[in-house]
């Protein structure tokens, strides 16, 4: 009999977790590297050590853990992240881990011991939500940033990096950047509509689109709301909303897969009668076609100068991320939409929405993602939920997935 993931386990794994920064509407928040993080880290890696897995950790504090096979060499490796948004649901990042651990685990049961060694691990900060950018565990571990430039960057509260990595004791001595891997794959729930709207359990993902994150902060003049004639404002406040009304109008102008977000705004004093002397906002593009991405920014730029000006503002601003969009190796792509039609699961080709570790170990290895469904296509929200069912089916597929990749050449 083909061995079959236990979905009960993983449901139960998976619910544990989420108690960890349980916000008490049926999310959680585990920011990078808070204390939510380290106690999930904790959890997860007492799970990984309880399987006999080998675990390392690495100077970014990426957790890998390791099975070996009947022979040497790299492993295929599964995973994704355990980290949060502030408003997260309990499977963003941590069904990609906890399924790793089940195929491990099942695998163990069955006695099977596959050519390649395989590994599961969780990256750090795959979020980005308190220190910008994200997947920033997987891109260090790539090679695509030093672990010291890494450790200087500060968050959202004012802390460094490198002291948070080491407060909550996952500083580890693994170097970066890691072994590349035989073959990377990750489990994500979808966080769109798309599996959903068409009926379909399985999503093989082509790629990740491009990411644009920038902060644009903007200096005006503090001053009084009931004196100041509106035409000797400098308001920050005013320059911010067109700015985030400029963004949905680019979007909307340009169509197709261009998307634009303004998630976050702070105005100072943030008071009733006073106008705005300072505002920070930050412009989150995405698009799947780089040059398309590129254009956005360039527009987005140009309009920044012009709100600014006709205000009289000062503007800086400053890139937190910039990811090119990642096609992903198309032998995985095929792999797992052939794996998923003969488990019987209805298949569909997508690029994601999201950013995702895959995409940088895509960098080192041969990589690709499966996608199960997101109800309502809700994401970053305690309303997430993907049914049980979709569960079993995806970890079942990822399970076969590195299965094969394990024994034969891709
Ligand atoms: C991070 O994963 C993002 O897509 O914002
Ligand atoms: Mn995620
Ligand atoms: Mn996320």
């Amino acid at each position: 009999m083909e061995p079959r993931i236990d979905v009960d386990r993983l449901q139960s794994r998976l619910q544990e977790l989420a108690r960890i920064g349980d916000t008490g509407d049926g999310g959680c928040a585990r920011l990078a590297l808070s204390d939510e993080d380290r106690d999930g880290r904790d959890l997860v890696v007492t799970w990984m050590r309880d399987l006999g897995l080998d675990v390392t950790i690495d100077g970014i504090g990426n957790v890998v853990a390791t099975r070996p096979g009947r022979e040497d060499g790299p492993p295929v490796m599964c995973g994704s992240h355990i980290d949060t948004v502030a408003t997260g649901g309990v499977y963003d990042g941590n069904l990609g881990v906890l399924a790793g651990l089940e195929v491990l685990e099942t695998l163990a049961a069955a006695g099977i011991t596959p050519r390649r060694a395989m590994a599961v691990a969780f990256f750090t900060d795959e979020e980005g939500a308190r220190f910008a950018p994200d997947m920033l565990g997987s891109l260090v571990y790539a090679g695509g940033m030093s672990v010291e430039e890494a450790y200087d960057l500060v968050g959202i509260d004012g802390t460094r990096l490198g002291e948070e990595l080491a407060r909550i004791g996952y500083m580890g001595t693994t170097p970066c950047p890691g072994l590349a891997p035989h073959a990377y794959v990750e489990l994500h729930i979808e966080q769109g509509p798309v599996l959903e709207r068409h009926g379909d359990v399985i999503g093989a993902v082509t790629g990740v689109q491009g990411i644009s994150w920038q902060e644009i902060e903007l200096g005006g003049q503090l001053n009084h709301a009931g004196t100041t004639p509106m035409t000797f404002r400098h308001d920050a406040g005013f320059a911010a909303a067109a700015i985030a009304v400029a963004a949905r109008q680019l979007a909307t102008d340009v169509g197709g897969d261009q998307v634009a977000t303004v998630g976050k705004l702070d105005l100072r004093p943030d008071l009733v009668n006073v106008v705005a002397g300072r505002a920070t906002l930050t412009v989150d593009l995405r698009h799947t076609d780089d040059a398309s991405l590129a254009a956005a920014e360039h527009r987005m730029a140009e309009t920044v100068r012009q709100i600014a000006d006709g205000e009289g503002v000062s503007v800086s601003r400053r890139q937190l991320a910039r990811f090119a969009p990642v096609a992903f190796d198309p032998r995985v792509v095929d792999l797992v939409e052939k794996t998923a039609r003969e488990h019987g699961q209805p298949v569909r080709r997508l690029p994601s929405g999201a950013g995702h570790d895959a995409q940088m170990l895509a960098r080192l290895c041969p990589a690709g993602m499966i996608f199960v469904p997101s109800r309502g296509g809700i994401s970053h929200n305690p309303a997430e939920y993907s049914a049980p069912e979709h569960l079993d089916a995806g970890a079942n597929v990822l399970l076969h997935v590195m299965a094969q990749l394990a024994e034969a050449e891709l």
